[in-house]
């Protein structure tokens, strides 16, 4: 069978790690050629050794994403190394952590900066390329806690929600030009970031059991395959979409299924 990606070049930034990982490593198995970006060079250079080491190609851009000039060096870099930018998957992210060093300002303009900043600055890194190409497909990362909270994270989940804004200008702006915008908002993953959470993986043992009508967290490849499907020619008629993924959390809860449960309602028959 024919690769879904084959011959094809694609960013993946946060592919150091968990999401990004996993995605960088289905993109090359389905033939990309995949720049791993991420400012955490140790954990790049393995990813990218063992896409090598499987047959695939790959490189290593370090970069943090919240420098502007650093993400338009990364797409520069790749269209001298590879001639084309057919993909960005963004997840480069920082987690909603109390980090007690830092003020409440001081953490909102940090993961701003990471969260939103990072991701448009990628974006427009890219964009001139896929005009040029007249094709691309560009993937935010979200979180289904954006527009159906579970816990209450400000700063983490209002960058988020400008994310999913992101993705629906650029969409409307870019699809008479062949390039797609569309965003994946994930409920939880099994990651470091999700070890990382306050509290953590315990912590959100009663958000699994209340939240997640499939009863667990996902793995990274859950979302590594939605990636894979908005990059793919499976998507090729869909622009500006925001899909939650999450075993049901989001979807299924803004439908009260919570409410129901803490109400003592019988579930169902
Ligand atoms: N894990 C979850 O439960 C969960 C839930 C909802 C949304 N998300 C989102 O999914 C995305 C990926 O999360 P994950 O679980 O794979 O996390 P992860 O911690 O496993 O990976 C994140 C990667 O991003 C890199 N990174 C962070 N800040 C960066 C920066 N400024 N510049 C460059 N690289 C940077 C890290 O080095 C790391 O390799 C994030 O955007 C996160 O907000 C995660």
């Amino acid at each position: 069978m024919e690769k879904m990606l084959k011959d094809q070049v694609a960013i993946i930034t946060g592919g150091a790690s968990g999401m990004g990982e996993a995605t960088a490593k289905l993109f090359a198995e389905e033939g990309a050629k995949v720049v791993v970006a991420d400012y955490n060079e140790a954990n790049a250079k393995k990813v990218a050794d063992a896409i090598k080491d499987a047959g695939g190609v790959a490189r290593v851009f370090v970069l943090d994403v919240s420098d502007e000039a650093a993400c338009n060096a990364m797409a520069e870099e790749t269209i001298r190394e590879f001639g084309r930018i057919d993909a960005l998957v963004c997840y480069a992210g920082r987690t909603f952590d109390g980090d007690p060093t830092m003020t409440p300002a001081e953490r909102l303009k940090r993961t701003f900066e990471i969260n939103y900043y990072g991701v448009y600055y990628c974006c427009f890194a890219v964009l001139d390329q896929m005009k040029k190409q007249k094709s691309g497909n560009i993937v935010i990362c979200s979180s289904s806690g954006a527009f159906s909270p579970c816990i209450p994270a400000y700063e983490y989940h209002t960058s988020k929600g400008a994310c999913e804004s992101l993705t629906v200008q650029l969409a409307f702006d870019v699809a008479p030009l062949g390039i797609h915008v569309n965003c994946m908002k994930p409920g939880l993953c099994i990651s470091p970031f999700y070890d990382e959470l306050p509290g953590g993986t315990g912590s959100f043992d009663p958000v699994i059991a209340k939240e997640i009508p499939m009863k667990r967290a996902g793995y990274p490849i859950d979302f590594a395959r939605i990636a894979l499907f908005y990059c793919s020619e499976l998507a090729n008629y869909i622009t500006g979409h925001c899909m939650y993924v999450g075993g049901g959390m989001g979807d299924i809860k803004a439908h009260g299924q919570s409410a129901l449960l803490d109400a003592g309602l019988p579930a169902g028959r």
